[in-house]
């Protein structure tokens, strides 16, 4: 499949899934379970990544400490379609401006406000219209005055050079078809001396690509999983430094959620 139609497909996927989640904000739990979205395969018909998703300690809100979930409205933590927590690596402080790539119903761009306070900025980028629907919706509930969500691309970042002291993301690197370009706007964007703190679907470097596939679908965030070692080289040739990929959690064979963080130079 080409790029565009592997993004079209990504973007059809997204859009479904914010539907659901935007019918049924009073029932959360059935709007996850139909709009399941990143998560290994186990053939359930229902799910639209080829696994359910479920609240648990994999993929989606169960992530979250129920401090942080407390902090949000509940269509907000419902929307959480991550695999991870990018606030344990962010490491956000007061007044700083920051991006949340593929920010989906904005469960991390409201938790990110919140750290940043309202001297800071919070940038969501998605590409898919419904999803930013969703995330604008939520933040009108939560009040949250600090952000805003922008339709783009990762690939091509609808924001200026050395923009953000901070990139954030959940479970959506994996989903790029060029993930070098990805890259190198995230090093674009960032001011000197700012860094990455995302989680995404990382596969052991033990995996072949057609390995990856035969566990998971690609809108399903793991057959277009890069390896541990992919990751690291990927983030050296854009020009990061300091970086580390650690794993979280399993997601499957061979398979897990991870914890990136790297450091533009400079500053
Ligand atoms: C798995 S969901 C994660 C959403 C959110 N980060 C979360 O944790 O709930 C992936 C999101 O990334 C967006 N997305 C995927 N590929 C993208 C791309 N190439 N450019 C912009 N957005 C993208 C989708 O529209 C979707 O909202």
């Amino acid at each position: 499949m080409s790029r565009p139609d592997l993004r079209e497909e990504v973007r059809a996927h997204y859009a479904r899934a914010a539907s659901l989640l935007a019918d049924h904000t009073d029932q959360p739990e059935l709007s996850r379970r139909d709009s399941a979205c990143c998560g290994p395969a186990t053939g359930t018909a229902a799910s639209c990544c080829g696994g359910g998703l479920e609240t648990d300690a994999t993929f989606g809100a169960g992530l979250y400490s129920a401090v942080e979930q407390g902090q949000l409205p509940v269509a907000a933590v419902a929307a959480s379609l991550g695999c991870g927590n990018p606030m344990l690596v962010a490491e956000l402080r007061e007044g700083e401006t920051v991006l949340d790539l593929g920010s989906g119903g904005g469960i991390d761009v409201l938790l990110s406000a919140r750290r940043v306070g309202e001297r800071g900025f919070v940038y969501g980028v998605d590409m898919t219209e419904e999803m930013l629907a969703l995330a604008r919706a939520n933040a009108a509930t939560a009040g949250a005055e600090n952000v805003e969500f922008v339709r783009g691309v990762i690939e091509d970042l609808p924001l200026p050079d050395a923009a953000v002291d901070v990139v954030i993301s959940n479970c959506v690197i994996n989903l790029s078809p060029d993930k070098p370009a990805v890259l190198s706007e995230v090093y674009r964007v960032l001011r000197p001396g700012g860094r990455v703190g995302i989680s995404d679907v990382v596969a052991e470097d033990r995996l072949s690509p057609a390995e990856r596939a035969e566990r998971g679908s690609y809108t399903g965030c793991v057959a277009g999983a890069l390896s541990r070692r992919e990751y690291l080289d990927s983030l050296a040739a854009a020009g990061f430094v300091d970086a580390e990929v650690r794993f979280t959690h399993a997601a499957g064979d061979g398979i897990h959620g991870a914890l990136i963080r790297a450091v533009k130079p400079g500053g």
